[in-house]
């Protein structure tokens, strides 16, 4: 008999239901606390598995009491939200995006999965795979922003990156794709709201990143908090158990998000924890996590027929499954033994400098306001951000200390030192004292240039953090105004720095400054990523991987709308606009300015006809027309102007980067098979049709910016 199931003949039912139990630590508090002290129950076998712990020592001190003192002594399964590093923080997952690099996304997962395993952790709660087209979700800052594709190959980067190709090994993390799925449509973008979506939307924006996920191997996968058109998806049936496991194929754990079994009573759809407990044991969720419905509600109900011993058994056996294959069960200590060598440290922080600085998306330059000019003797840098060095870690910190987090202030000391700083916060974030804006505005006297450091602090965004106003603060909007009024008289440029888990709603500032970096949260290197760019260093690398609207009127917006019956005609008044703002956004999924001026030419399509078994192969020119070497990144979509069903107005197919020194030329050449082409018919089944697509390439979406050439499909026609 295998091991597995030698455990399972021996285990009581308190013991397996403690398997299918996960509670957390003090550590890291990610939800409501509602549980106490836990060693009792891992040592009678009752709490089979932990979040929120840290530290090998701790970690090891609960995992004896778990293999020595516990009557069958197994391991227990431990894990953290590890979303964008553990110890060392990198940028958040939106700001990650930015690079456009699926390399960097799956090292920063590998280097995650490095630390914490050294912490003695084996399970991770990430990648977040959520679409998000609404910036009032704050959990758009855990995601990779608004397409479908992206996601999906951010799930392959970071499964890969946590789990290795050997999830036994001592620096291997178990992945969890989360929230399954539709998390990020909540209504009117407040968190844990009702979701309420088509078929359509589900199939073709929310689902593909989960297959993803599945293809690359993820073990875990949690259900989100929301329900899907009424049902929860803690108990989501056909989508758990028909889609995940029976179409996918899925056989790994799926865990519940914190509490979500509970609330199932509040959601109305379950009495109490009996009920709550049979439907998600029902729909195949493994791990109930701080509820406590598995272990005080599945006895009742099986004592009452509601649930089989067989059902629990094979929630039960996929537990231990993984605790087996993370081989726990051979060397629960193996995590954490090995201290890690100095120089994979002070690489990984070197790393994270780089990366941030290829995160950074410069919205704006005018007038070459960047970088600043060479010799620069003074400047004056203002606002609550500046020197807010716990907040550069955005979101979801896992081990991250305040401390040692590179503020912008502190990249100034460092990378500039030879320039004076006059600085002043001018405002604070909470309050609307707004008192000491003249004193701070004074300081641009003198100084060559005014960096303003705006936007959100860290808790401003991630989970439970919707924002109905998704803009810069007012105190900090009253000191941005009067600080720039000073500016323009003085002549001098005004550069804005924006913090943000999200795009903001910057209409006057983005009117108003010279230049506008959108640094989002960066992690640890922040500051001197910052300062990279500032001083020219560094050409920024960032592409916004999602649209910043003029007005929150505007959300959702994005560049895969389909198109309107009346498309939008200044001329026309039965058209489909708005009388009061524009229908295109303030910058376009794709902007990103950098110190290179890149130009566009010669887009070539070949073949010129395909059928759905051939590839399409795109070529381009670019040359580097700026004074500056840069990394300039672009895009190919695609948009089939007349099928079966209404279209996306662009379809993000591939992205490419080159890096060009001034005057260079360079080619990029962008392949992808023509099945890419096929889409979901009426029927919502996928199809391959015959006519003409349109083939766009270009720094951003934005028709305007785009060389466009077609490619004519043939259906089912062998060549
Ligand atoms: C979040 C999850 C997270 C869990 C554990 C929940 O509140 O929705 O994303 O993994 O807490 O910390």
């Amino acid at each position: 008999m295998s091991r597995i199931e030698d455990l399972l003949a021996k285990m009581t039912l308190a013991e397996k239901l403690g398997q299918l139990t996960m509670t957390a630590s003090s550590y890291a508090v990610t939800g409501p606390v509602i549980a106490g002290d836990s060693t009792e129950s891992i040592r009678d076998g009752t709490i089979g598995n932990l979040l929120n712990m840290v530290g090998a020592d701790h970690v090891n001190e609960m995992q004896r009491i778990a293999v020595e003192q516990s009557r069958l002594g197994i391991p227990l399964l431990i894990g953290l939200d590890i979303i964008h590093g553990h110890r060392m923080l990198f940028p958040i997952p939106l700001a990650e995006t930015a690079c456009f690099d699926p390399e960097a996304w799956e090292r920063t997962a590998r280097e995650a999965a490095r630390e914490g395993t050294a912490d003695g952790l084996a399970m991770t709660f990430a990648p977040m795979l959520d679409v998000s087209r609404d910036l009032r979700w704050g959990r758009t800052a855990e995601g990779s922003g608004e397409d479908p594709g992206l996601a999906a190959l951010m799930a392959h980067a970071k499964v890969r990156g946590f789990q290795t190709a050997d999830l036994s090994g001592a620096e291997s993390l178990a992945a969890c794709a989360k929230h399954f799925c539709a998390y990020s449509p909540v209504t009117a973008g407040r968190e844990y709201a009702a979701v309420d979506i088509s078929e359509r939307t589900l199939r073709e924006v929310h689902l593909p990143a989960f297959a993803a996920s599945v293809k690359a191997g993820v073990e875990t996968i949690m259900p989100a908090f929301t329900d899907l058109n009424g049902v929860p998806m803690t108990a989501h049936i056909p989508l758990l158990r028909d889609y995940l496991r029976g179409e996918l194929g899925f056989e790994g754990v799926l865990v519940s998000d914190y509490n979500a079994i509970g609330e199932l009573i509040k959601h109305g759809v379950a009495a109490d924890l009996v009920e709550a407990a049979t439907l998600s044991l029902k729909a195949g969720v493994d791990i109930d996590m701080m509820a406590n419905a598995y272990r005080n509600g599945l006895p009742i109900a099986l004592e009452r027929g509601l649930v089989t011993m067989d059902e629990i058994d094979t929630c039960v056996r996929r537990v231990l499954q993984l605790k087996e294959k993370l081989g726990l069960f051979d060397d629960p200590y193996r995590r954490g033994a090995k201290p890690e060598a100095a120089s994979a440290i002070t690489a990984r922080r070197q790393f994270a400098r780089d990366l941030g600085a290829r995160c950074i998306t410069m919205l704006k330059n005018e007038g070459e306001a960047l970088p600043l000019k060479p010799g620069v003797k003074r400047l004056c840098v203002l606002g609550p951000l500046a020197d807010a060095a716990a907040d550069m870690r955005g979101p979801w910190w896992a081990a991250g200390e305040p401390e040692g987090q590179v503020s912008v202030m502190a990249g100034l000391k460092s990378g500039l030192s030879d320039v004076e700083v006059r600085y002043a916060t001018g405002v604070g974030f909470d309050d609307g004292d707004t008192a000491g804006i003249d004193e701070a505005v004074a300081l641009c006297e003198g100084a060559e240039a005014l960096i303003l450091c705006l936007g959100e602090r860290a808790s401003m965004s991630g989970e439970a953090a919707s924002r109905a106003y998704p803009d810069i603060p007012e105190p900090q909007m009253a000191l941005a105004k009067a600080a720039i009024a000073r500016a323009r008289a003085l002549q001098i440029p005004v550069i804005a720095i924006l913090f943000s888990g999200r795009p903001l709603v910057i209409p006057w500032l983005a009117e108003n400054a010279d230049a506008i970096l959108a640094a989002w949260f960066l992690g640890c290197e922040a500051g001197n990523a910052i300062v990279d760019v500032l001083s020219g260093r560094v050409s920024p690398g960032g592409r916004t991987p999602i649209t910043w609207p003029r007005a929150v009127g505007q959300v959702p917006i994005f560049f895969g709308q389909r198109p309107s019956g009346r498309p939008m005609d200044p001329k026309d008044y039965f058209t489909s606009k708005y009388q009061d703002v524009p229908n295109d956004p303030l910058y376009p999924f794709g902007h990103g300015l950098t110190y290179g001026r890149f130009v566009l030419s010669n887009l070539r399509v070949t073949p010129e006809t395909v059928a759905e078994r051939q590839e399409i192969e795109v070529a381009i020119d670019i040359s580097n027309e700026g004074k500056r070497a840069a990394e300039e990144t672009v895009f190919l979509f695609t948009r089939d102007r007349v099928a079966s069903v209404t279209r996306p107005l662009l379809e993000l197919r591939r992205f490419a980067k080159i890096r060009l020194e001034p005057g260079q030329t360079g080619l990029v050449v962008m392949k992808f098979p023509a099945a890419e082409l096929s889409f979901l018919g009426a029927d919502l089944e996928p199809v391959f049709e015959a006519g003409d697509v349109e083939i766009l390439v270009g720094p951003r979406a934005d028709r305007a910016d785009l060389l466009t050439a077609s490619v004519r499909l043939f259906a089912n026609v062998d060549d």
